[in-house]
């Protein structure tokens, strides 16, 4: 192995230039050329490329986003799209790749390698959502995470100054990750998420029951979901029943952006590091990550094609710290 290609692909998350930064060293000090794939799959296809050396990755661990920008590229799940990504590689001599990214930036890398015979590939988790199979955390959840608890921390100040009922939105896409850890570590009332049927009766008898405790304010942490922006519609319904004026947040991207948390820069750089070790063992078609604090490598097709169950024990514990 001579010469790797690194890529971030999907939705950026905090915490991909740690890994960036730890992949090209570990590569430098392995005597491999780098290339850093600009924009994701829509630059593999083009074959846009920049030389990685350790210039390009210095003073970049504390910065959010990606140095190396990213895309969903609707082509990449072409045939032709694929084979053109497949010249593209060959053509930039590369004999493998880390691929940076979710559940869709896995599905795709497996496609690739079913229809070419091409370079080692080996992804990294790097999803604010954490919904990747093969993983405990994602990188980047851990700072999405907690900009959704600072934001029910504020929400709480007002939320009692006003005695309001409050609906925050957090991302997550169809997992409830992000909502049931930001939910228990802010202390949230109600829980909505796209693992559990919801029960507009069930919530708001929820509620209302914490109110005959005295309570006077309740924050609710709504998943996305399938459907951005639920949340106006459940808090009109719950509102309706409970006879009360709430407030919406969403919080959209706010949780994407910002300086990683020490945590997912720390676990960028582990999965950086393993990446390009992975490589240069000779694996191909997996990703690693850390189950347990073990580091482990799981099969591509596995991560979008098992569903990561959420923690039966957060959920547990959930029902009666909110009360
Ligand atoms: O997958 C990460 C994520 O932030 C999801 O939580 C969210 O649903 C989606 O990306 C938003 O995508 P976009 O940035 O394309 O609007």
């Amino acid at each position: 192995m001579k010469r790797i290609g690194i890529l971030t692909s999907g939705g950026d998350a905090p915490g991909m230039n740690a890994c960036i930064r730890a992949a090209v060293r570990t590569a430098l000090a392995n005597d491999l050329a780098v290339a850093g794939i600009r924009r994701g799959y829509t630059g593999l296809i083009a074959a846009d490329a920049v030389s990685l050396d350790r210039a390009a990755i210095r003073n970049t661990i504390h910065l959010g986003g990606t140095i190396l920008e990213t895309s969903r590229n609707p082509d990449f799940y072409t045939r032709e799209g694929r084979l053109r990504a497949a010249a593209a590689i060959e053509r930039m001599g590369l004999d493998g790749v880390v691929l940076i990214g979710g559940e869709g930036t896995f599905h795709g890398a497996s496609l690739l390698a079913a229809d070419a015979d091409t370079a080692a590939l080996v992804g990294v988790p790097g999803s604010i959502d954490n919904d990747v199979y093969g993983t405990d955390y994602c990188v980047g959840f851990d700072t999405a995470a907690n900009c959704a608890v600072e934001a029910i921390d504020r929400i709480r100040d007002t939320a009692r100054s006003h005695e309001r009922l409050f609906f925050l939105e957090v991302m997550g896409r169809t997992a409830g990750f992000l909502a049931l850890e930001s939910g228990i570590a802010g202390g949230a009332e109600e829980l909505v998420i796209p693992e559990e049927e919801v029960s507009i009766d069930r919530i708001s008898e929820r509620i209302r029951a914490g109110f005959t405790t005295g309570k006077k304010s309740a924050i609710v942490v709504v998943a996305e979901g399938k459907t951005p922006g639920i949340s106006f519609e459940i808090a009109r319904e719950i509102g309706k029943q409970l006879n009360a004026d709430p407030r919406v947040v969403v919080l959209g991207h706010l949780q994407r952006g910002g300086p990683p948390t020490m945590r997912d820069r720390v676990l960028g750089s582990l999965l950086g590091v393993a990446a390009v070790e992975a490589l240069l063992e000779g694996r191909n078609g997996c990703m690693v990550g850390e189950i347990g604090g073990d580091l482990r490598c799981t099969s591509l097709e596995e991560t979008w094609q098992k569903k990561k169950p959420l923690d039966e024990n957060l959920l547990r514990i959930f029902s009666f710290l909110s009360e």
